[in-house]
């Protein structure tokens, strides 16, 4: 068979454990706990059917048109405005839309890393995130996290080296552990990224998806310094599919992430970014929000409380005030791919911890999504691995 010469960067992966996911979120009578994504029904299908024949009527031609890198102007508009309500003051010249913040996350180590230069991260943290910094050559270090997201001080404890590049956190109901980080931090760290010669990249596709009071703005209304690089998405607000995000950055750096940007795709799609519009400037953004945390935080509450009820007493897990996700920990020397093995058995599905561990680790927890199961599918799906993990733990 013809073994072709990859790069080294993405000889080394293998990309299985995505694939893995989506092959048991497919199969249709799986109960899957294992994406992050919205309930198909949730996702704003009439509205956004009208408004893309409006979008049509109003831009005429133009929107099949090449646009611009740095994206569609009255989109980037918004987002000033919208972002200013968050606290964060920023220019026209310092927002680019981004295809999903997924495409943000590749443009910035795309304009900062070299080959083994450093990212620091929490532990665990988002997948993909891991995997396009690996992409990129990237080696990484790790803060220390608690409760309250990533510890400030511990950063200082890194030795300082001149390829360490970026500081890479999301400080919203963290993928995978559904962990906020404090305010006071919020405030610290932008602060310290001038000696530590850190491009903090906030990466914030759940901020908006809050259950309980008490939210704290973006790191980014704290950045003195300019060392912030805030990413934002509509895909866990309005559609995955339509791939819309945006990045608020210094004008120098979002310089850098247009060129990256006209390599990659040139810009992101017209229509898609017309229709994001649209829906957010004609006022649909907020009660569409307002309905999704309802419908969430129920779910949220649900799971937890059958999880009460069915979960043995040996596992322990947090509550997180938002988000899509529940983090779990079974007794130490008991593992999660284990436990998933029989769990498929009994056709229900999550994701293994140890996936968002760089170099291992987590090997006890697992990730539970509750956004895209239907109530009855919760009930369902939570009782079956509640039965599974007490033979399985037993
Ligand atoms: C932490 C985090 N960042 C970025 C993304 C990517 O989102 P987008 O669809 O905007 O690319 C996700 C999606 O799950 C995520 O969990």
């Amino acid at each position: 068979m013809f073994q072709p010469e990859m790069s080294q960067n993405i000889a080394n992966m293998s990309g299985q454990v995505i694939r893995d996911i989506l092959k048991l979120t497919q199969q249709p009578d799986v109960i899957s706990f294992a994406g992050g994504m919205p309930p198909t029904d949730a996702l704003p299908h009439e509205a956004l059917r009208e408004i893309s024949g409006l979008a049509f009527e109003k831009y005429g031609r133009e929107v099949l048109q090449y646009g611009t890198s740095e994206g569609f102007l009255p989109l980037r508009e918004f987002i000033v405005k919208w972002m200013a309500k968050k606290g964060v003051k920023a220019e026209l010249e310092e927002v680019i839309v981004t295809s999903g913040s997924q495409q943000g996350i590749d443009l910035m180590a795309k304009a900062f890393l070299n080959q083994d230069d450093r990212v620091i991260m929490e532990k665990p943290t988002y997948l993909t995130a891991i995997q396009i910094f690996q992409l990129y050559g990237a080696s990484f270090l790790f803060g220390d996290s608690d409760e309250n997201g990533i510890v400030p001080s511990s950063l200082q404890q890194i030795s300082k080296h001149s390829t360490n590049k970026l500081l890479y956190l999301v400080p919203n109901f963290q993928n995978p552990t559904g962990v906020t980080l404090s305010q006071d931090r919020r405030k610290e760290l932008p602060g310290m990224m001038a000696e530590l010669k850190l491009v903090l990249v906030e990466d914030d596709p759940y901020g908006d998806l809050v259950y309980d009071d008490n939210h704290n703005g973006p790191i980014k209304a704290h950045d003195q310094d300019q060392r912030v690089v805030y990413l934002g998405s509509f895909s866990k607000i309005i559609s995955p599919g339509l791939r819309v995000g945006f990045a608020v950055a210094p004008e120098a750096i979002i310089e850098k992430l247009v060129i990256g940007k006209q390599s990659s795709d040139v810009h992101t799609c017209n229509l898609a970014q017309a229709m994001i519009y649209e829906f957010c400037a004609g006022g649909l953004l907020e009660p569409h929000l307002e309905s999704l945390k309802n419908q969430y935080r129920k779910k949220r509450d649900l799971m937890l409380e059958v999880m009460d009820r069915h979960f043995p007493r040996s596992v322990s897990w947090n509550k997180p005030g938002g988000g899509l996700f529940i983090w779990v920990q079974l007794p130490a020397g008991k593992t999660a791919q284990g436990l998933l093995k029989e769990a498929v058995k009994e056709k229900v599905a999550f994701i293994t911890g140890e996936c968002f561990y760089v170099g291992g680790g987590g090997s006890n927890t697992l990730r539970l999504n509750f956004s895209n199961a239907s109530s009855a599918q919760i009930e369902e799906g939570i009782s079956r691995l509640g039965k599974v993990m007490h033979t399985y733990l037993a």
